[in-house]
């Protein structure tokens, strides 16, 4: 399965914050918010990942990750020209997933929690049709929301509905089976000139194909996308930090996790970082595990 991680967009919800420097590499805690969605797709056991951001960014996601070698993965780079959906990335990255299943990751969506990591090989064990996680919120109009019937299965899907139809919003990270790039290619831009992941994910549900799993109690979504949620998410990683001892979003952490780097380049790793209580607390968690 081949991965691409969305880190675009206009960021003006977090303005000025945002004015110069692009919203997925601001801090969520004590890393830059892109680490948790790489993370994640590292722990869906991905090793090929695109990473799509805008022209004037592409240099500072370059700099940061670079060919991902280092990780033991492979990352590659390219360039969404202007903020034209979500759903353009499967288009941008038709050649890198073309034939393949694709994971999509927003760059702005962290989740943590015990269950999350089970939610992730659920859907990497089913090869057929998209998953998508769904997870209640105060908010349902800010958001992409699906309907659910008594039997838990799809029924409806509707993005940023003035009227929600239920609270439960689609989160921003997508398991694709191979249809994924021909559906986005048909789509048509929305109202608002967009093309619309929920266009994508409406596709898989006519078809019969949207598996809606909802995050178990143990796993939270954390929305990043005002200045207060932001801070809130940050504040929740801290805490859920300290109380467990883990590192949640890690990329170092991941990469070892998963079979990607073996020990000595972790400790490695965790040594340039070590003046920094994150490099410190993965020097501490290479020594026990
Ligand atoms: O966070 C989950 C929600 O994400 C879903 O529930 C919605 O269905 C989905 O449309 C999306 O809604 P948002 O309004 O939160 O999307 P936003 O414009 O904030 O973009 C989400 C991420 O994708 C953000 O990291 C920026 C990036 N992006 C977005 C667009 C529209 C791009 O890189 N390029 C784009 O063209």
């Amino acid at each position: 399965m081949k991965g691409i991680l969305l880190a675009g967009g206009s960021g003006t919800r977090m303005r000025p914050l945002s004015t110069i420097i692009n919203k997925q590499l601001l801090p969520v805690y004590n890393k830059p918010m892109i680490y948790y969605p790489l993370a994640n797709l590292m722990l869906a056991g991905i090793r090929e990942i695109l990473v799509i951001t805008s022209p004037e960014d592409s240099e500072l996601f370059q700099r940061l990750f670079s060919d991902g070698s280092r990780l033991g993965i492979s990352i590659r780079h390219a360039v969404q020209e202007s903020p034209r959906g979500i759903a353009e990335a499967l288009i941008i990255g038709a050649d890198f997933a073309e034939g393949q299943r694709v994971a999509l990751a927003l760059g702005d969506n962290v989740f943590y929690g015990a269950g999350f990591a089970g939610c992730i090989e659920r859907a990497c064990e089913r090869k057929e049709g998209a998953t998508v996680f769904a997870c209640a919120v105060e908010d349902p109009g800010r958001y992409g929301i699906v309907e659910l019937n008594a039997g838990g299965d799809a029924v409806a899907l509707a993005e940023k509905p003035s009227v929600p139809a239920s609270d439960l919003a689609v989160t921003g990270l997508y398991f694709y089976d191979r249809q994924a790039v021909e559906i986005a290619r048909t789509l048509e831009p929305s109202a608002r000139g967009e093309l619309e992941i929920t266009d994508v994910n409406q596709a898989y549900l006519d078809r019969g194909q949207l598996h809606v799993e909802t995050l178990p109690a143990d796993t939270s979504w954390l929305d990043t996308g005002t200045h207060e949620s932001l801070l809130r998410a940050s504040r929740e990683i801290q805490a859920f930090e300290k109380s467990t001892g883990a590192l949640v979003g890690s990329i170092e952490e991941a990469a070892f996790r998963m079979g990607f780097i073996d020990r000595a380049r972790r400790r490695e790793l965790a040594g340039e970082l070590k003046d920094s209580d994150y490099g410190r607390l993965l020097l501490e968690l290479t020594g026990q595990g």
